[in-house]
């Protein structure tokens, strides 16, 4: 899996954030090279890539910059390019977005956790809005639906208002996951809700789930 770096504007279109969604404690989960963290007030990232420390995590980012972009030119077509305008930019956010995640990463390391869902070291309720973006549904031909179940259980545990998920197809293809329905059927109240975020093609809707509630059967 890539370790990719998404720049804190990805984030706020990706799940059509307001300063309001950000107010109390944000957790960015699968977070990789983002820069979100280090752009947020009061953030927490988690990755399991983190436990292999600074010096392999900076290797890794730049082998992602340069990896992401070679897999992008070979598959143009797979893309929409209105959100972003130009390659160049793209590339240009993501560098700094790696810029921002390493120098965060060396000045307040305590805000990045190596763990991995569905299991995470944090208390239930210790966050007011969980964060995920391109590991859950993304890898569902890897990462089955029990999986699924048992990590989108983990992030309304530890999240005290909502959880936000996205994209909700698959890598690659874009085609839709088949047991989405099926997931969100034993959630929590949740929707599918469409952001201003346009790269992905098929990518359109996040799910958001009511945290609060708690009829979660996953
Ligand atoms: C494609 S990257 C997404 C990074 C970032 N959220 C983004 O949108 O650019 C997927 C990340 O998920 C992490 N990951 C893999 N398995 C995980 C797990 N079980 N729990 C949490 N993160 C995981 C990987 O280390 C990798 O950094």
């Amino acid at each position: 899996m890539l370790v990719t770096s998404r720049s804190a504007a990805e984030y706020r279109a990706m799940f059509d954030l307001s300063p309001a969604d950000l107010t109390g404690r944000v957790l960015d989960c699968c977070a990789g090279g983002s820069g979100f963290a280090a752009d947020v007030p009061d953030a927490i990232a988690v990755d399991p890539a983190y436990a292999l420390g600074y010096d392999e995590m900076a290797r890794l980012v730049r082998a992602g910059l340069r990896d992401g972009d070679r897999m992008i030119d070979a598959n143009r077509d797979r893309f929409e390019w209105e959100w972003y305008g130009t390659t160049e930019r793209r590339a240009a956010m993501r560098l700094d977005a790696a810029e921002s995640f390493l120098a965060d990463l060396r000045a307040r390391p305590g805000r990045y956790v190596a763990a991995s869902l569905p299991d995470l070291p944090l208390a239930a309720d210790s966050v007011e809005l969980a964060l995920c973006s391109h590991l859950l549904f993304t890898w569902a031909n890897q990462l089955d639906e029990q999986w699924h179940h048992r990590a989108i259980a983990e992030l309304v545990r530890v999240a005290r208002r909502e959880v936000r998920i996205f994209p909700l197809v698959l890598q690659g293809s874009g085609e839709p996951v088949e047991f989405l329905d099926r997931l969100r059927s034993s959630l929590p109240a949740n929707e599918l809700r469409e952001v201003p975020y346009r790269f992905q093609r098929g990518a359109r809707h996040m799910l958001v789930i009511d945290a609060g509630t708690t009829s979660s059967t996953a």
